[in-house]
């Protein structure tokens, strides 16, 4: 394991788009600092699939807003990744199913449950210590981050690696993964609140054709300079 940068703490935000390999990385970043990682994308996901289980519209903005408000969101970390649990009950195994990747660029459009999951999401960071992967944390939900990263890669690659991820028996063709992901980036770019977006602050990392330890390292030496220029800030 990498050693820990010191005793100063710092909030790390990753965004960017579908497939850039956001949660594998963030994941362990978070295991080589010992901080806490917190998918964001599966907050958006659970709700999504609260509201297909209900048979809810992803058009019914005001039903799903009420929804997420009263859903119990917790993210628990361990040994085989995050698991989260809506209500008290696991859904993980759940979360990236067809449908609900299909329909949770509508859901993350909706303005009150944007409101809602931003809300629990800075609750989460705020002792300080967590690596929070998504949309818009950069830019909205922490904008006081001390590590804002915006991390990208070609569309094909990113299509490649979510292929490769669902395995061939998925039924989902390599060409249409990369119109759907293509889709959901247009919606998520494109969206009135909080879109994605670069931070202007952000550290901009095209890890085409890069392997994910190479990422790792990247993302983790930038967190111990940000602990350290912010720990000399405050001295
Ligand atoms: O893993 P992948 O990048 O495909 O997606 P994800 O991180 O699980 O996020 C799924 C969807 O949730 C995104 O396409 C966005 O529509 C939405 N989302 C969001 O709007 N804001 C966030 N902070 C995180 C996810």
């Amino acid at each position: 394991m990498m050693d820990a940068p010191g005793s100063y703490r710092i909030n790390i935000a990753i965004d960017g788009p579908a497939g850039a390999g956001k949660s594998t990385v963030a994941r362990l970043v978070a295991d080589a600092l010992q901080y806490v990682y917190v998918d964001t994308g599966a907050m958006y996901r659970a709700v999504t699939l609260m509201a297909l289980e209900a048979g809810l519209s992803p058009e019914d903005g005001e039903a799903i807003g009420r929804l997420a408000q009263r859903l119990h969101i917790e993210l628990i970390p361990g040994p085989d990744g995050q698991r989260v649990l809506v209500d008290g009950r696991d859904v993980t195994d759940r979360l990236r199913t067809h449908e609900v990747s299909r329909t949770v660029a509508r859901v993350a459009g909706i303005g009150s449950v944007r409101k809602r999951m931003a809300e629990l999401q800075r609750a989460m960071a705020e002792g300080k210590g967590v690596v929070m992967d998504g949309r818009d944390i950069g830019t909205h939900v922490l904008p006081d981050a001390e590590l804002k990263v915006f991390l990208t890669a070609s569309p094909r690659e990113r299509a490649l690696r979510r292929y490769r991820q669902l395995g061939e028996g998925a039924g989902v063709s390599l060409e249409q993964l990369e119109r759907e992901m293509a889709e959901r980036d247009r919606l998520d770019e494109g969206r009135e609140i909080a879109p994605l977006l670069r931070a202007p602050d952000a550290r901009f990392l095209d890890t085409t054709g890069m392997g994910i330890d190479e990422v790792v390292a990247r993302i983790v030496e930038w967190s111990r300079e940000a602990a350290r220029t912010f720990s000399e800030k405050e001295k």
